[in-house]
């Protein structure tokens, strides 16, 4: 449980925030490369509650400059992408992606105007088709080395759609192993998630172990012949998480929990085999769901896009709380233990709960949600810490802090997890698992 205070606080993310600082120390994923083209459409986006504008400028270059021009506030949706520069509908105001004013038509010839307004612009890098913001104060660091953003582009699968909660209740759900066999099992015991080796043991024992890049979040089931069954999943600051293979098709997954604002969260998923290209079968499992329902990935069709004054309009999904995403009470008594249509639908509708902003002045944890309460300790007293003293987070800017795996592994009952599986958790490109998933 947290106080009120304690939830506003880890909750909130906009400007001048606690924790809006602290993510501002990171690198921000936001985006597939491939949305922009050069001297094309710019497209609204909103990142960290700040309303923004996207666009790729004639060098190629991506730019991110606030929505509202700094004339009179004319939608930069609008504006012209040409030249190297946007150039505002209203009265012509241009800007460079640097946020420097490059034309202002409409005033005098000899004006020094221009030299003395900017336009809030963020500098963007990219990489492997993923396009990262910095919204730092500090001068940005190298991108972080994520190893789903670094690996071969046939090895992995990136997909990108809109959640309507705040970012901790979707990222909460992804580090908790306890729910996976229960929330996407099913009632007549068939289907591919109920072979699971986690569906063997529901009452898992968990231990966490806090590192610089995050929380190491460790579950212990009974595993056959005697042994136990491992599965660590990772938070990484800020807002990333990494879930383990399962054994079937074995792959690493997991997300970035971006938040647009406090209400809503980007969530970007991942997913990757570590030293091959990824499997034929769960790429189109991913991208088209299975017999008509989702799987872990939105599908291509699953779109429902907004207004593009909308922030990430075209993310937007047909699984959403106006239509209690689509739960169907006879499924549920018949086939599937949630009654809900897929994998992420599931963890979508549970994550979301009941209000974008769960009170958690209302929880009752158990001793599943072990990693959750290491999870929020750590951000909270990072984000007091930098607030209260001015510290940032250790090793945030060391890009090599970002290299870890998530696992799932076979040990025998008594050896400790921590030093069996220290190099299977460490990430190399091209690194096989090291053990059998
Ligand atoms: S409002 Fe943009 S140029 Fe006037
Ligand atoms: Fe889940």
């Amino acid at each position: 449980m947290l106080s009120a205070e304690q939830n506003e606080m880890i909750t909130r993310v906009g400007p001048g925030t606690p924790m809006g600082e602290l993510f501002r120390h990171y690198w921000i994923p936001f985006l597939p490369s491939s949305d922009l083209e050069t001297d094309g459409e710019p497209m609204r986006v909103r990142l960290l509650c700040e309303d923004l504008v996207a666009f790729r400028d004639s060098e190629g270059m991506v730019g991110l400059v606030a929505h509202a021009c700094p004339h009179r506030g004319a939608p930069m949706l609008f504006a012209r992408n040409e030249d190297c520069g946007l150039r505002c509908v209203y009265h012509g105001w241009k800007f460079h992606r640097s946020g420097q004013t490059v034309d202002m038509p409409a005033e005098p010839e000899q004006s020094r105007y221009k030299e003395k307004v900017r336009i809030k612009a963020y500098p963007c890098q990219e990489r492997n088709g993923v396009v990262w913001a910095w919204m730092g104060k500090d001068a940005p660091p190298p991108l972080p080395h994520f190893e789903w953003n670094m690996t071969p582009p046939e090895n992995v699968v990136v997909t990108f759609r809109v959640q309507e909660c705040n970012w901790l209740q979707a990222l909460e759900g992804e580090i908790d192993s306890a729910h996976a066999p229960i929330l996407h099992g099913r009632a007549d015991a068939g289907g591919f998630v109920n072979q699971w080796r986690a569906a063997a043991d529901l009452r898992p024992t968990f231990e966490c172990v806090r590192q610089d890049f995050g929380v190491s979040i460790a579950s212990r089931r009974a595993g056959d012949e005697g042994s136990a069954y491992w599965r660590v999943n990772q938070f990484v600051l800020p807002f990333f998480t990494c879930v383990p293979p399962q054994s079937n098709f074995p792959e690493l997954s997991g997300h970035a929990w971006m938040p647009i604002d406090d209400e809503t969260t980007m969530a970007i998923m991942f997913s990757y085999v570590p030293n091959a290209p990824m499997y034929e079968k769960s790429r189109r499992v991913f991208l088209n769901g299975h017999k008509g329902r989702q799987a872990a990935h939105a599908t291509r069709d699953v779109y429902e896009p907004k207004n593009r004054m909308s922030a990430f309009a075209k993310y937007w999904t047909k699984f959403n709380p106006d239509n209690a995403y689509h739960f169907n009470y006879s499924d549920q008594k018949s086939t599937y233990n949630s009654g809900l249509p897929g994998l992420w639908v599931q963890d979508a509708a549970c994550q979301s709960g009941v209000a974008a902003i769960y009170d958690r002045t209302q929880e009752h944890l158990g001793v599943s949600d072990t990693g959750i309460v290491a999870t929020r300790r750590m951000l909270l007293k990072l984000a007091a810490d930098l607030r209260d003293k001015g510290q940032k987070p250790l090793r945030c800017d060391d890009p090599d802090l970002y290299m870890v795996r998530a696992i799932s592994v076979r040990l025998p009952r008594d050896a400790d997890w921590r030093s069996e599986c220290k190099e299977y958790m460490r990430a190399e490109i091209g690194k096989g698992f090291g053990y059998e998933p």
